[in-house]
């Protein structure tokens, strides 16, 4: 017998593993089902719960307890049952939630996206474009703080971030101790700037990819371009540190800057240490594989042909990597 359970989500049924949460059972289904999750990040331990844009109806809680949930539930932070049924966008309630949901999120966060560089990646963009009303109800003056710069590389703008928590998990995990995390409660809540000592940490970069809005930004990047001019190219290294496998983005032949790879829920698939991000912009520093999948829904994917001959410079560099492959298979038969 199947130790698994079943679940169904929006009508499609799937066997999960048990202690699986609805979100990562509707993610191993995946498509539109999929409820968004500005906080949660599988690679957090400890992350999800704060946001509650991935809220769903449990309309049958399990074949042993058929009776419904009373209220919505955080998709992230809910654990399947056998038999359990839920809906997301077949529920008009969740639905109207959900951009109740996006309201709030909103209502302290500056409309600055035309000179956010988080524009055109930014999932509280997409949040809202897809849940959000088209005027705010809310008249008080936002909260503002003033930038802080986290070392050379970082800058943190407050006056963005939505308190998912995300850059907290990461500290908390690249670091032996705790030297990060948000300050007072409510409306006074504010990232906390200790995280200037996690800087050192030669993985405190990452911050800014698992950042889902414009509040922790690339210093060596900032206001360089829009990152729908840019190609991104996935290219690795051989790193001591990190993986090595990252993307880069192209302006022309210049690489502007450099990130983690990530998947199709925007999460970053392995972490990149400082030095692949900050410290290698020269296209002759990295080994190029291919242009980088971008989902159509994407601005981004906007002159993003990934069949086009790719750039001279990058034509170049892939025959010159082509030809010393060949010479050493050569050499190596001897
Ligand atoms: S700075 Fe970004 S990652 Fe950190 S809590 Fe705010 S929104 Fe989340
Ligand atoms: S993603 Fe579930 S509460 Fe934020």
């Amino acid at each position: 017998m199947s130790d698994k359970v079943k679940v169904t989500i929006d009508g499609i049924t799937v066997e999960v593993e048990p202690g699986t949460s609805i979100l990562n059972a509707a993610r191993q289904i995946g498509g539109d089902i999929v409820p968004p999750a500005m906080c949660y990040y599988s690679k957090l331990e400890g992350s999800g719960g704060k946001c509650r844009t991935c809220i769903v109806k449990v309309s049958k809680g399990s074949e042993k307890d058929p009776r419904p949930m009373p209220k919505l539930v955080a998709s992230c932070r809910t654990t399947v049952m056998d038999g359990m049924e839920v809906q997301n966008i077949t529920s008009p309630e969740v639905l109207e939630a959900r951009s109740g949901v996006v309201e709030i999120l909103l209502i302290n966060h500056p409309l600055d996206c035309p000179v956010c560089d988080q524009a055109g990646e930014c999932d509280l963009q997409n949040l809202t474009y897809e849940h959000g009303l088209q005027k705010t109800r809310y008249e008080f003056e936002r909260r503002t703080f003033d930038r802080i710069d986290i070392g050379d590389k970082i800058q943190l703008h407050m006056n963005r971030c939505i308190l998912c928590y995300r850059c907290v998990f990461l500290a908390d995990q690249i670091t032996e101790q705790r030297v990060h995390g948000v300050l007072n409660r409510g409306d006074h809540s504010e990232i906390s700037t200790y995280i200037q000592q996690a800087v050192d940490n030669d993985f405190s970069g990452n911050v800014i990819d698992v950042c889902p809005v414009g509040a922790l930004t690339d210093k060596t990047f900032r206001f360089r371009n829009r990152v729908w001019f840019t190609k991104p190219i996935d290219a690795h290294r051989d790193c001591p540190t990190c993986s090595g496998k990252v993307t880069l983005w192209y302006k022309g032949e210049n690489v502007l800057r450099v990130t983690a790879r990530k998947d199709v829920y925007g999460e970053v698939e392995a972490f990149i240490c400082n030095t692949c991000r900050f410290e290698k912009k020269q296209t002759s520093d990295w080994v190029l594989e291919q242009p980088t999948h971008i989902s159509d829904a994407s601005v981004i994917a906007s002159n993003h042909y990934e069949t086009m001959q790719p750039l001279p410079v990058i034509q170049v560099n892939l025959k010159l990597q082509q030809a010393n492959k060949i010479e050493l298979e050569k050499t190596s038969k001897f």
